[in-house]
């Protein structure tokens, strides 16, 4: 698959490098193209396929058949715009988070503000782990593959990202169409503030008792 990646930081890395391991044809971007370069470089330098390149916001949009949109929110509509017309019907991968995790408004998802600027098929998925944890290859934690929830509407932009999960080691988990990304959003609002508050976020969520017959009511 040709990947485009609007972003050249952290989450371009280390999901761009875990794609082009596996064999996925990769162009990062950024606001400076020397830097860009740069970082491709650095990103290639383990490969045995085809280098990781670099490019403008346009040329990554234009040379995805999959364009992943990891950049700060800061910068997140002046990026789309400079994309211009090359996003609209494509698969698009948010992972973006609100900047201002405590101040973040439900109601005004950054999935669906990406949605409406493109006109691309959107895939929220990847916001809800720290950069680190897309650099472990695989992410297993307590001997279980790390699960990855999406939310998206159009089949094929679904498909195309369950692979891109897959690749990375991790089990696609269907969280319902795009009107729910305000909920992983959310979640990570909700999540990161709790870990960078010094709370063991993982141990909020045990698994549903296993040993009685009958699950226990739906909570309301
Ligand atoms: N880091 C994490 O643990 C994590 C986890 C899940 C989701 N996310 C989300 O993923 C997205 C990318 O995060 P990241 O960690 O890769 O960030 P990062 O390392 O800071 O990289 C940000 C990217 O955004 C670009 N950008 C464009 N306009 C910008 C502006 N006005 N201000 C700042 N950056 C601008 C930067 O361009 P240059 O290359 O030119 O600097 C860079 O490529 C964010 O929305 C973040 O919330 C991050």
């Amino acid at each position: 698959m040709r990947i485009g990646i609007l972003g050249a930081g952290g989450m371009a890395d280390a999901l761009g490098t875990q794609w082009a391991r596996a064999g996925h044809e990769v162009m990062i971007s950024g606001r400076d193209l020397g830097r860009s370069a740069v970082q491709a470089e650095k990103m290639s330098v383990s490969l045995r396929g085809t280098p990781v390149r670099a490019g403008s916001w346009a040329e990554a949009a234009g040379f995805g058949e999959v364009v992943v949109v990891a950049v700060r929110e800061a910068g997140l509509v002046g990026v789309l715009e400079a994309c211009g017309a090359a996003l609209r019907g494509k698969p698009l991968v948010d992972v973006t988070n609100a900047a201002d995790l405590a101040a973040y408004d439900p109601g005004r998802p950054l999935a669906g503000l990406i949605r409406d600027l493109t006109g691309g098929h959107v895939v929220k998925a990847f916001n809800l782990c720290h950069v680190d944890v897309w650099r472990m290859t695989p992410p297993v934690f307590d001997g279980r593959p790390l699960a990855v929830p999406l939310c998206g509407d159009d089949p094929a932009a679904l498909a195309a990202v369950r692979t891109l999960v897959a690749d990375l080691g991790c089990t696609p988990v269907d969280g319902g169409g795009l009107d729910r990304a305000r909920l992983l959003e959310a979640t990570a609002a909700f999540v990161i503030g709790l870990w960078f508050g010094g709370a063991d976020a993982q141990a909020i969520l045990p698994p549903l008792p296993s040993s009685g017959a009958h699950l226990p009511a739906e909570p309301r």
